[in-house]
């Protein structure tokens, strides 16, 4: 047995201070690799096992003092706690308790630079799969919003002015749009991820005879680190997937905020469940989106994680530094909050209702304007002639607070004589979004094909 309290004791006369010891320590917070960390150790004794390293037998009693910690771990996630340094002492410091000095040889030939890296390559590959299940559930409410809406109308804005009419149901697959590709870069985070580290050591390899690429195999990687030397402080992979983060909470934030808009009094095109809104102490008529403004607030936070841990890696000199370990909170601060998030805006897009009436009213008028300018242009007129007319005819129903609907043929024909019968009928909201020709427009046979294109991506997915 031994008696060590450190994991590098034998080159110190001292023992930390105990407040330093804490402060570096990172076991409260890398205990959620506790699972991958077992399973990279299992690996490593089969690895060193086949390359001689350690006895069949060593290996056998290593292997089952693991998967016996595992077990313990797994039945009662308090067992995971100690006044370790890290996860890696953690696990080491309870096979050997349990199993006596074999367990002394499980760090044979390897080096925490690389373990902590293979941890958190095998954690990110089992979560951000979680996160992106959570994605496609919101992108389902999201979806079926879109069915739901059927030809009900809303203005399109820019510059937050009535700009066209639309589909809702456009709007909520825009929405979708944007976390497909949040998805998508969840994807090709896990694939930064897919790489095995184990055979770097501490900087330049080990110098036993194990098979990285066997290893890789097992642990379910599909390739191996290229280099050593930039394996062990490669974190890549968490700038990715924090970049990920960043974007999604951008675009939840970002949806937060049409709908903190469009269900506002101002606006009225939806309105928010009483389950997902809170009220006021004060004003008893309140009824506030605090849901979706957490949402928007906590998005700050988490470019701030991905801000932050750029600029921790930006000085770094070649080979692992301690300073890497502050990886960990911000990603699982991060994923934790991206979790609450997508869970929340799920919740509440479910059980959004859209005011029809008001939505619709919302997406006549004025904003034909554009309609009435394609109609010269098909008879002839050049757009910029037609642009000009048209904005003659604005700006005198605007003078009388009247729309296109209030002007008779005869109306029509004083500002050019294209304008023939077919104007009154023509130019209507629901004319506007038929006239649409593109796959990615406003539509409602390209919305239509939309929807059944996420809904098949949908299936892909489950
Ligand atoms: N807790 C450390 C981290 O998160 C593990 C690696 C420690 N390596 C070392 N040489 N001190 O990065």
């Amino acid at each position: 047995m031994t008696n060590k309290r450190h994991l590098w004791s034998g080159r110190f006369s001292d023992s930390p201070d105990r407040d330093f010891f804490q402060f570096q320590s990172s076991f409260r917070f890398d205990k959620r690799l506790f699972e991958d960390d077992i399973k990279g150790s299992l690996a490593w004794v089969e690895a060193l096992a086949r390359a001689g390293a350690l006895s069949s037998s060593d290996a056998s009693v290593i292997r089952d003092g693991l998967t016996g910690i595992l077990e313990l771990g797994r039945k009662d996630p308090t067992f995971i706690d100690g006044s370790d340094e890290d996860v890696h002492a953690f696990v080491e410091r309870q096979l050997v308790e349990r199993i006596g000095n074999v367990g002394l040889r499980l760090h044979t030939g390897r080096s925490r630079n690389e373990q902590v890296s293979l941890d958190l390559r095998l954690y990110l590959r089992r979560r951000l799969l979680v996160l992106q299940k959570s994605i496609v559930l919101l992108i389902t409410a999201l979806v079926d919003q879109a069915t739901a809406a059927g030809s009900t109308l809303i203005p399109a804005y820019t510059h937050l002015r009535r700009a066209q009419p639309m589909l809702v149901a456009h709007f909520f697959l825009a929405h979708v749009a944007a976390l497909r590709r949040d998805h998508l870069r969840f994807s090709q985070a896990r694939d930064e991820a897919d790489a095995l580290p184990l055979g770097s050591g501490a900087a330049v390899g080990t110098s036993y005879n194990v098979d990285p690429q066997l290893l890789a195999t097992q642990l379910g990687f599909s390739r191996v680190v290229e280099n050593s030397l930039d394996a062990v402080s490669d974190r890549d992979f968490v700038s990715s997937t924090l970049h990920a983060c960043s974007l999604l909470m951008v675009h939840l934030s970002r949806l937060s905020e049409d709908l903190i808009i469009f269900a506002g009094e101002e606006f009225g095109f939806f309105e928010l469940a009483d389950r997902v809104a809170t009220g006021s102490s004060l004003m008893p008529q309140k009824k506030n989106p605090d849901s979706l403004e957490l949402i928007r607030g906590k998005s700050g936070r988490l470019i701030g994680h991905l801000i932050g841990w750029l600029t921790t890696m930006k000085g770094l000199p070649s080979g692992y530094n301690k300073d890497l370990q502050e990886d960990k909170e911000v990603l699982f601060d991060s994923e934790q909050e991206i979790i609450n998030s997508l869970k929340a805006m799920t919740t509440v897009i479910e059980s959004l209702e859209v005011k029809i009436d008001n939505s619709q009213h919302a997406a006549t008028g004025l904003l034909l304007a554009t309609d009435v300018a394609d109609y010269l242009v098909n008879r002839g007129l050049p757009f910029r002639s037609a642009h000009e007319v048209v904005g003659k005819i604005v700006r005198d129903l605007l003078e009388c607070g009247r729309d296109f609907t209030s002007l008779t043929l005869a109306d029509w024909q004083q500002y050019h004589e294209l304008f023939d019968e077919g104007v009154t009928q023509c130019i209507t909201s629901w004319g506007s979004v038929e006239a649409r020709k593109t796959s990615q427009s406003t539509h409602p046979q390209a919305v239509k094909v939309s929807i059944e294109n996420v809904r098949t991506w949908i299936t892909a997915q489950t």
